[in-house]
C-alpha cells in the first residue's frame, strides 16, 4: 500500500524535473563555464574534441576562428541560410544570446593544428589553385582570396574566416552551396559573388591546394584587413544589446 502511494508521488516527481528541464527557466542554475562546456559537448560530438574537427574528414573545425563569423553561421544555420538538419534542430530553441555565448566560447580556444596533409591533384591543378588564391584573376574580376582572408589566409577578425586547416571536401562544397544559391551569407553576400565567377575546376583547384598548406604557428586571425580600393564590405549581423545583455547576465538564457 505504502508503495502505491509513493509510486505516483515518484513519477510526479519525475516528471516535474522533466519539464523543468524543457523550460527555459531553470531552478537551480549551474556556474556559466560548466554550463557552455557541459553544452558543446553536443557539438565537439561531430565538430572534434574542443572543437578541433582535422582536415582528413568534413566537419569543419570550430575552434579559434572569429567570434563574429561563427556567431554569424550559427544565426545563418538557425534562420535558414545555411542548411544542415542535425545541426539546425540543435540550434532552433537557441536565442541570439546563447549562440553569441558558444560563437564566444569556441573563438577564444587557442589550440595548435594537426599537419596540413598533402595535396590530392596533379601539379598542375595544385598551382593554379595557389594563383587564383594569392592572386586572383583580373580578367574575370576575380579577386584574390587573400585579400579578404588575410595574407596569412588566418582570417581576419571580426567577422573573416581562415581559409586554413579544413578539409578539401568541406571547401569544395561550401564554394559549390554558394555557387548554387544553398548557402547564404548577410547581404552583401561576397563569397557568393566570388564563387559564381569560378568554375568548377577553378573551385577543385583552390579546395586542393589549400587543404595541403600548413598553418603558421600563429594561427589567430589577423586584427584587420589592408584597406584595398574596390573591395565591397562583407555582410554581418549586427550584434544587439539583447544578445549581449544575455550573455553578461548568465542566467535565464532561453536554451
Ligand atoms: C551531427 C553533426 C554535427 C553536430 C552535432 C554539430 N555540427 Fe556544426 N556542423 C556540422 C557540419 C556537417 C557542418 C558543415 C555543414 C555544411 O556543409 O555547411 C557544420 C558547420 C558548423 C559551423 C560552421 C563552421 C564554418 O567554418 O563555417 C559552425 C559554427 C558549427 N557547425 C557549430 C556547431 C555548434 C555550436 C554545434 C553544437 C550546438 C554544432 N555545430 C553541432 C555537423 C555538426
Ligand atoms: C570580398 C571579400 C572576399 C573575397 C575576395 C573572398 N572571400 Fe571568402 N569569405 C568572405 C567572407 C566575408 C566570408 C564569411 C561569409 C559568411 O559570413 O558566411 C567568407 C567565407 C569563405 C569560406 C567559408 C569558410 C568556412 O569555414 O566555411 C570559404 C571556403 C571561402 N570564403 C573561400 C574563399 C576563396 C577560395 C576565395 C578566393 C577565390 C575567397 N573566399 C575570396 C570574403 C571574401
Amino acid at each position: 500500500m505504502r508503495l502505491l502511494v509513493w509510486l505516483p508521488a515518484a513519477l510526479l516527481c519525475l516528471s516535474t524535473a522533466v519539464s523543468a528541464q524543457t523550460a527555459t527557466a531553470v531552478p537551480t542554475p549551474k556556474p556559466f563555464e560548466d554550463s557552455i562546456a557541459q553544452r558543446s559537448l553536443a557539438c565537439t560530438h561531430c565538430h572534434g574534441a574542443q572543437g578541433r574537427a582535422a582536415p582528413d574528414g568534413y566537419y569543419p573545425r570550430l575552434a579559434g576562428k572569429p567570434a563574429g563569423y561563427l556567431y554569424n553561421q550559427l544565426l545563418n544555420f538557425r534562420d535558414g541560410r545555411r542548411h544542415y538538419g542535425l545541426m539546425t534542430q540543435l540550434l532552433e530553441p537557441l536565442s541570439d544570446g546563447y549562440l553569441l555565448e558558444i560563437a564566444q566560447h569556441f573563438a577564444a580556444l587557442d589550440l595548435p593544428y594537426p599537419a596540413a596533409l598533402p595535396a590530392a591533384g596533379s601539379r598542375e591543378l595544385v598551382e593554379r589553385g595557389r594563383v587564383l588564391v594569392m592572386q586572383g584573376d583580373a580578367s574575370r574580376q576575380l579577386p584574390a582570396c587573400v585579400q579578404c582572408h588575410g595574407q596569412r589566409m588566418t582570417g581576419v577578425l571580426p567577422n573573416v574566416p581562415g581559409l586554413l586547416g579544413l578539409p578539401r571536401d568541406y571547401l569544395n562544397a561550401q564554394m559549390g552551396a554558394w555557387r548554387a544559391g544553398k548557402r547564404r551569407a548577410h547581404a552583401p553576400d561576397c563569397m557568393a559573388q566570388v564563387a559564381l565567377r569560378m568554375s568548377p575546376d577553378d573551385i577543385q583547384a583552390v579546395s586542393v591546394w589549400l587543404a595541403s598548406q600548413p598553418v603558421p604557428s600563429d594561427s589567430k586571425p589577423a586584427e584587420r584587413l589592408a584597406a584595398v580600393a574596390g573591395l565591397p564590405v562583407c555582410g554581418t549581423a549586427a550584434i544587439t544589446a539583447s544578445a549581449t545583455s544575455a550573455t553578461s547576465a548568465k542566467t535565464g538564457v532561453a536554451r
